[in-house]
């Protein structure tokens, strides 16, 4: 019923009916999902093929304004071209073209995005084992908020997810602070903190920016708190602080004005009493810094005690005398004696003495002090001249001392006293003291 000539026709009335033949033009618009930073430049570029005639071009938005935008056409292409992109423009762009009668449109999904710096957090003095402190990281300008993750790591390990709630503001680029208290536990000590903020945008792959929390030395550490070295031997000791940036060590001795030691190590060699005593290892970077003290000791023999006569002239017949002696070292036992005869004795004491009432011409002679330690034993002596007097007898005979009490004591007393007499007068009256 219908030949070829029917059917073109038929096309030829359907062609009529959606506008027309000339108007089967095809439309390209470019780029249609662009992310792009607040500030960055764009050109949208709306092309038509196969319109024989002008084609009129027109760009629309969701909001009405472009926000800086301005196109330019020709007879096939129209660019719309954007300088100085704002968060405003995050958005749906409708390019219309009209070839005669007939209008197509394409769509462009513009997202903006501002994420321009690292995060900033202000220095943190110390981050101390169970103190517990509030930390602040802020992430300036971003765009969009509800985009951004806080994420807070010490070490590789998380220990804290921050996003905004409650934004109020989709339009702008804002600044976000992360807020947290946080309390390191002792394996995070020496643990790199950081910041990291994370926009995530639908149309591209999420972006991230971290930072390093500077922070000033919180804890020092060091290899043995109270360290002992034998006379002429090596010792090291080694000081760590924790801190960002690593903190210098320095190591202080008291009594001098300069550090003795730049680094982690304090090495000792051969070891001499005189670097016996108190060390501080100090830690410093540019957030502050730490000192904590520690004391060397140094172990030996002691030095040779000092023995003499208190009134330091060799004494007369009958006077009484005390012999010193004395050392510096600690600790230590020192004994003062005559020939094999222990007669004063005194522990961890620099002194110890012996009175010799009413000397007599056998106690003339050589004493030694013995000053003894866990590592050697020293001595020293002196040779005690007692001069002879012109001899009237000072001793006090029995009756004079007894006599007295006679009147008015027992006997028992009596008997006691006389005992006491005889014992006294056979150890010639030496007496022992020690303080
Ligand atoms: C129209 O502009 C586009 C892009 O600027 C260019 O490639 C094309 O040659 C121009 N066409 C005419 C007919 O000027
Ligand atoms: C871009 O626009 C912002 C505000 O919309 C303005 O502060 C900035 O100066 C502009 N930049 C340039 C290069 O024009
Ligand atoms: C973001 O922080 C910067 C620097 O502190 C400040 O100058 C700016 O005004 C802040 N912007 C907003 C939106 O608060
Ligand atoms: C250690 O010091 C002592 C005293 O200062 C010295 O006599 C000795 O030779 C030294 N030993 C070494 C191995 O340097
Ligand atoms: C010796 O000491 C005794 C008792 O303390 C005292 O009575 C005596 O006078 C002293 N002798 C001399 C010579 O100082
Ligand atoms: C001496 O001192 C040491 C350490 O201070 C102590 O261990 C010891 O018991 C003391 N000895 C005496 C007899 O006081
Ligand atoms: C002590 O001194 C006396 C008299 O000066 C002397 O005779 C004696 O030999 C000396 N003893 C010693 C051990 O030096």
């Amino acid at each position: 019923m219908c030949g070829t000539s029917c059917f073109a026709f038929t096309l030829c009335i359907t062609f009529l009916i959606s506008g027309s033949a000339r108007n089967a033009f095809e439309m390209e618009l470019f780029p249609l999902k662009p992310t792009l930073h607040v500030g960055d430049a764009l050109e949208l570029s709306c092309r038509v093929n196969g319109c024989p005639v002008n084609v009129i071009f027109a760009w629309g938005t969701v909001v009405d304004r472009f926000h800086g935008g301005a196109a330019e056409s020709n007879q096939t292409t129209s660019r719309l071209l954007f300088s100085n992109i704002s968060t405003k423009l995050s958005n749906i762009i409708v390019c219309t073209a009209s070839c005669g009668g007939t209008t197509r449109q394409k769509t462009s999904v513009i997202q903006v995005y501002s994420f321009p710096t690292d995060p900033v957090i202000p220095r943190i003095k110390h981050l101390k084992e169970n103190q517990e402190q509030s930390l602040n990281c802020t992430v300036h300008n971003i765009y969009p908020l509800h985009g951004i993750i806080i994420q807070w790591l010490r070490g590789n390990k998380t220990i804290y997810t921050d996003e905004p709630v409650d934004i109020s503001d989709y339009e702008n680029v804002q600044n976000y602070s992360s807020v947290i208290r946080y309390t390191p536990s002792v394996n995070d000590l020496g643990k790199n903190l950081i910041c990291k903020a994370t926009l995530n945008l639908s149309s591209s792959n999420p972006m991230s920016r971290k930072t390093t929390a500077e922070y000033g030395p919180g804890t020092l550490t060091i290899s043995s708190n109270n360290p002992l070295v034998q006379l002429e031997k090596h010792l090291n000791i080694t000081c760590h602080a924790d801190g960002n940036p690593q903190p210098r060590i320095l190591w202080w001795k008291t009594g001098e004005n300069n550090p003795i030691a730049d680094g982690q190590k304090l090495v000792i060699n051969n070891a001499s009493l005189t670097q016996a005593g108190w060390y501080q290892c100090e830690a410093r970077n540019v957030v502050g810094s730490l000192k904590t003290p520690v004391q060397v000791i140094v172990q030996g023999p002691p030095k040779n005690p000092q023995i003499q006569l208190k009134d330091g002239v060799d004494p007369i017949e009958g006077d009484n005398i005390t012999i010193l002696c004395s050392s510096d070292d600690e600790p230590k036992t020192l004994i003062l004696f005559r020939k094999e005869n222990r007669a004063a004795e005194a522990q961890n004491s620099s002194t110890v003495f012996l009175n010799i009432l009413d000397v007599k011409l056998e106690d003339a002679g050589v004493y030694i002090c013995e000053v003894k330690n866990d590592f050697g034993i020293k001595s020293g002596m002196i040779n005690i001249t007692v001069k002879e007097t012109q001899h009237i007898s000072m001793t006090p005979d029995l009756p004079t001392i007894i006599v007295p009490a006679l009147g008015s004591v027992s006997l028992l007393t009596v008997l006691a006293l006389l005992m006491r007499y005889l014992r006294e007068a056979k150890r010639d009256s030496v007496n022992i003291g020690m303080n």
